[in-house]
């Protein structure tokens, strides 16, 4: 039997954020990439439905956390929402502004206002500019001249996220892997955005660097009241640092929720299953229950019918291949936590579920506390 449901995705707003307006406003996202085949005409003969139907807000200096597997679409998402890519579907809009199609002049006031963050600090700083050039750059394109001048701004910059201002002139090889990713943090800080996607932001660097990152992002976001959506594949790290979680399966939002709902009573199978993934500090691996994912993620040109995650869900009955399952508030979830399944896990909580982070972070997490 299905569960009852109380509200949709339209209603998704929890009750302590119904004060703030959205910053930025989702509904029904779509991007399907062309697939051509044939010889010497080149035709469409399908789409990669790499982001179909994803709706969302975002508040003023909130964290929502974005996780999935590999190809579910967080990337194609942030590109979307920061406007680095065009949609094929739905709806954007920022701070009450639709910007689903803008153009480059309906953009310029904003793009200021919302930055990114990408996964690999080598590959997104030009390793023939000084350190100076890299942070100075977004002021020089959008023409900002800051009190004191661009090179006085630079150095605070660095300072700001940990680094030496002396190192201005400093080219990005001679430095480390989480030392780059600063830079590329002081780069998107630059304009005073409101709005910071981070993509993967400390996936490439070790743990215990990317526990330092992960805690002056958050610094950064406390002290400076900038919204961010945090994409990540490790339930662990946006636990750490996200107040809400989106999980994303095969284009599509599966469920989405405050941390500690999401956490403690996961409702989608996926989430449980990604959950049970994260892993274990000690060896005492006996006491917590471990899902193992059969099979591997379809392919986004031509999903399941139905629920997408039926192929490799163990609770999958007949009515997963003919029905969507809509994104909505269960009975008996928190305000806020909706699910798209029609035959969602018990709202139970169990020690031996928790989720248990890595030392390095879990370190971190007790200091914020
Ligand atoms: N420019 C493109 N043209 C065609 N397909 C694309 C393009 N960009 C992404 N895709 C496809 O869209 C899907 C989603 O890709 P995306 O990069 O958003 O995933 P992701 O969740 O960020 O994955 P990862 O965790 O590996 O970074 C994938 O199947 C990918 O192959
Ligand atoms: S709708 Fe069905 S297949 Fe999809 S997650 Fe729920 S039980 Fe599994
Ligand atoms: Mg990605």
């Amino acid at each position: 039997m299905s569960e009852n449901t109380t509200t949709n995705a339209g209603d998704a707003v929890p009750a302590q954020r119904t004060a703030s307006e959205p910053l930025m406003r989702v509904e029904g996202l779509a991007k399907h990439f062309p697939v051509k085949a044939g010889f010497p005409i080149k035709r469409t003969v399908g789409a990669v439905k790499a982001v179909d139907g994803l709706t969302f807000d975002v508040f003023p200096g909130e964290s929502l956390g974005l996780v999935g597997e590999s190809g579910c679409g967080k990337s194609t998402t942030g590109r979307l929402i920061t406007r680095l890519m065009e949609p094929t579907g739905g709806r954007i809009d920022y701070a009450g502004r639709d910007i689903t199609h803008a153009g480059r002049k309906e953009l310029a006031p904003i793009r200021s206002e919302i930055q990114m963050i990408f996964q690999d600090p080598y590959a997104s700083l030009n390793p023939r500019q000084t350190v100076g050039t890299i942070i100075s750059s977004p002021m020089e394109i959008n023409g900002i001249n800051p009190p004191g001048g661009r090179e006085k701004k630079v150095r605070e910059l660095l300072e700001t996220v940990g680094l030496n201002p002396e190192h201005y002139n400093r080219f990005p090889h001679e430095f480390s892997g989480g030392q780059r990713q600063r830079i590329g943090v002081a780069r998107a800080l630059a304009l005073e955005p409101k709005l910071i996607v981070a993509d993967e932001p400390v996936s490439a660097l070790d743990v215990s660097i990317q526990a330092q990152v992960v805690n002056l992002l958050q610094n950064l976001q406390r002290d400076l009241g900038i919204a961010f959506v945090f994409i990540a594949h490790d339930l662990a790290v946006v636990r750490h640092f996200s107040e809400r979680v989106a999980v994303m399966y095969l284009g599509k939002i599966v469920e989405i929720a405050d941390r500690d709902s999401l956490y403690n009573r996961p409702r989608h199978p996926y989430t449980h299953a990604l959950l049970s993934a994260v892993p274990e500090p000690d060896l005492d691996a006996g006491s917590r229950e471990r899902i193992r994912l059969a099979g591997d993620v379809p392919s986004p040109i031509n999903p399941p019918s139905g629920c997408r995650f039926r192929t490799r869900c163990w609770k999958a009955q007949e009515k997963c291949a003919t029905e969507e399952p809509p994104l909505v508030q269960l009975s008996g979830n928190a305000e806020g936590h909706l699910t798209a399944c029609h035959f969602p896990e018990e709202p139970t909580i169990k020690a031996d579920k928790e989720v248990i982070l890595d030392p390095a972070l879990a370190s971190l997490e007790s200091d914020s506390e």
